[in-house]
């Protein structure tokens, strides 16, 4: 099976979200608990954009040690210097760079004719490898710019030092098959490829970053770069859980593995979700709190009987302790016997049909019935009786 590295990026794309200021403390915490998931690289910032951020990426260097730290910067040496100054004291000191290379962002935003960004790429690259033993090189907007561009700047930038390739779809424009055609022409047309890994960053404003990251990995990506929950700028990025359990629920399909402690997963995004205060959808794949509750009398019953008629993901693989039976009203009889069993109660045949009717008398007019609800019914029921 192929390695795929994790480049966890919550605490600088991430926390480009909307909304979202994280403190000093705060991102040591979710950097202690990075590191407990076991990611390869962690995206610690971008250290010259604020003192605050190059104190964090500092902190966050010096204390980590399960894995590579990394922050961005800007192709200029004032950027590239302050990333040093903050990242020197990591395990794996490691520069991520960028520069726009889609002819919108160099005409309007860099005012740079392509040549002066070949340019400016080498030579940001030469001069951060006069520090840095690792250097990671993105080509901004990337899945919007020509691919002969692309295949010229990657070979360049690959010669002057850079060991990983970064092709970030910044907009999230891209499609699933759009850009495993990228990957394969890269893969295939850069001579010097096989020097460096090539690594997707997907961003999600059609909702495909995930499925676009898949498909960069089925054509030759051997890094995603990802978040926790999937937080990040606009619509966010491509979410960290549902990647690494797709591709070890389908490791038969994709043939590529993470390092992750997949059990870390439900804790992870708990704990982002609560520092940065954006709320986990109920529906949401892998942490939703809905992902392994089932709520309709035929799931139910399935999933009494065997787990895996409706169950492809245990719940214990990504650290959640049990599936959840919602009982409602669509909850059948196996189920809610299950429960009441579960509360400790052994009812007869004849009292389980009284209390299921009232059940589902109940269930009618409430969302979800609780525990608290079953146990007002059977004391009703051993009242009455
Ligand atoms: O989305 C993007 O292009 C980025 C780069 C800075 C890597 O986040
Ligand atoms: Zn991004």
């Amino acid at each position: 099976m192929g390695k795929i590295n994790v480049f966890d990026t919550t605490l600088r794309d991430g926390e480009q979200s909307a909304g979202v200021n994280l403190n000093f403390e705060e991102k040591l915490e979710i950097a202690r608990q990075l590191e407990r998931l076991n990611v390869d690289i962690i995206e610690a910032g971008f250290p010259a954009s604020s003192p605050g951020d190059f104190r964090s990426v500092k902190a966050i260097a010096d204390t980590i040690k399960g894995c590579s730290v990394t922050g961005l910067s800007r192709s200029v040496q004032k950027d590239i210097d302050a990333a040093w100054e903050a990242l020197k004291g990591g395990v794996e000191p490691r520069l991520h760079v960028f520069i726009a290379t889609s002819p919108i962002h160099m005409k309007h935003k860099l005012k740079k004719t392509p040549d002066e960004v070949v340019e400016t790429a080498v030579q940001s690259v030469r001069y951060a490898a006069r520090y840095f033993p690792h250097i990671q090189w993105s080509a901004e907007d990337a899945c919007r710019s020509d691919l002969d561009f692309l295949v010229r700047i990657i070979k360049e930038v690959i010669d002057a030092g850079a060991s990983v390739i970064n092709i970030p779809d910044t907009v999230g424009y891209i499609t699933p098959s759009e850009i495993g055609e990228i990957f394969s022409y890269l893969r295939n047309n850069v001579p010097n490829i096989d020097k460096a890994i090539l690594s997707t960053h997907c961003h999600d404003d059609l909702g495909m970053a995930v499925a676009n990251s898949l498909s960069a990995v089925e054509h030759g990506a051997g890094q995603v770069e990802c978040t926790i929950n999937g937080i990040g700028e606009r619509a966010g990025n491509a979410s960290l859980e549902e990647i690494a359990v797709a591709l070890k629920i389908r490791g038969d399909y994709y043939n590529a593995e993470t390092r992750l402690k997949l059990n870390e997963i439900k804790r992870t995004s708990s704990l982002v979700s609560k520092l940065t205060g954006m709320v986990v959808p109920g529906n949401k794949a892998i942490v939703g709190a809905n992902a392994f509750a089932h709520e309709s009398g035929i799931h139910q019953d399935g999933v009494l009987k065997e787990k895996t008629t409706y169950e492809i993901i245990t719940p214990e693989l990504v650290g959640v302790t049990s599936n959840r039976m919602v009982l409602g009203k669509h909850s059948g009889r196996h189920a809610f016997k299950e429960k009441v069993k579960e509360l400790g109660y052994n009812v007869k045949e004849e009292e389980l049909n009284r209390l299921f009717a009232a059940f589902k008398d109940l269930a009618d007019k409430k969302k979800e019935v609780t525990e608290d609800d079953i146990f007002a019914l059977l004391t009703e029921e051993r009242v009455a009786s």
